[in-house]
């Protein structure tokens, strides 16, 4: 348990809901929040911290006011980033949000030059792919989270359908964490029970509608994007990680070659581990799943492509 540090950047909802659940659970000695806003990051290790006086296991939970002292950490979330706001056009918030997370990169480089990166800023597949590009590590070391979240989204409204299975549900969403995500009930099963023997095909669709408008959903009613599943869908995440346990999920992490792409980043299932990604798990896809990974193995392309042509890479 001890030296096992996790640092946390964006000290927002999502970054300081990540931590509150990691120091509930009692999974790691130490979180260090960073925030552009040192208040913010402060105030919150501070509350996050009074929080674990009434868990089993203590957690040291503290605010990096700078970069550098955020040190050594064996994970670092990255959770910074701006929302598109109204007047930005796509291209802009790439380019604002690569920028951000180049500073980000830098200092992890620098600071915490083993750990391994999970990426949380969106457009997410993109911010993974620019993590990867400006770490140059090896890929096992950077993942982006979405199937996590995606998934369990997509759990929820099985849940809410057919009314059971709460904890035994388990549904994979594969793709990019955006308008063509994939979610693939054929893989998904309630207590091991296939999906298809349980739900008919019009609810499956009313689900699939529902898992891929899950973010905007939420955004409707909070106007602002959603907390605690992201941030629960990190620590599960981090724990694997810690834990080395090797649970499979599927996240976002950059292909050579599997499923027939090379330099993209692709939520396909993983395994998770000491290492980050231990292994990239190569589903067999019918030729329509084909189609449809196609489809969104090139929105994110387009996106990345808008990053070179702005010269971001060069
Ligand atoms: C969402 C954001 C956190 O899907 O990516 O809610």
């Amino acid at each position: 348990m001890v030296g096992r540090k996790v640092g946390i950047v964006g000290a927002g909802f999502v970054g300081a809901t990540a931590a509150y659940t990691l120091a509930l659970v009692g999974s790691c000695h130490e979180i260090v929040l960073y925030d552009i806003v040192p208040e913010v990051a402060k105030g919150k290790a501070i509350d996050i911290g009074q929080a674990t006086s009434y868990s089993s296991k203590g957690t040291i939970v503290t605010a990096a006011h700078s970069p550098s002292e955020m040190k050594n950490c064996d994970i670092v979330v990255i959770t910074a980033g701006v929302p598109r706001r109204k007047e930005m056009t796509r291209a802009d918030l790439l380019m604002i949000n690569a920028k951000i997370i180049t500073d980000v990169v830098d200092n992890i480089k620098k600071y915490s030059p083993n750990a391994v990166i999970l990426c949380v800023s969106n457009p997410l597949d993109v911010m993974t792919y620019v993590v990867h590009k400006l770490t140059g590590w090896q890929r096992h070391r950077i993942i982006g989270m979405a199937g996590a979240l995606d998934g369990a989204r997509m759990a929820y409204q099985i849940q809410k359908k057919v009314g059971y299975g709460s904890g035994q549900t388990r549904a994979i969403v594969i793709g990019d964490h955006g308008q063509h995500m994939i979610p693939y009930p054929e893989i998904s099963a309630v207590g091991g029970v296939p999906l298809n023997q349980i739900i008919g095909k019009t609810d499956m669709e009313d689900i699939i509608e529902k898992t891929k408008e899950g973010g905007a959903e939420i955004v409707k009613y909070l106007k602002t994007s959603a907390y605690y599943a992201p941030g629960r869908s990190i620590s599960i995440m981090v724990e694997a990680i810690l834990d080395d346990s090797r649970i499979v999920m599927p996240s976002s992490v950059l292909l050579n070659g599997e499923y027939g792409y090379k330099d993209v980043t692709l939520g396909v299932p993983v395994v998770l581990g000491a290492k980050g990604v231990e292994k990239i798990i190569e589903l067999e896809l019918d030729e329509e799943m084909k189609k449809r990974v196609d489809i969104s193995v090139n929105s994110i392309r387009e996106n990345i492509d808008i990053l070179k042509k702005e010269g971001f890479f060069d």
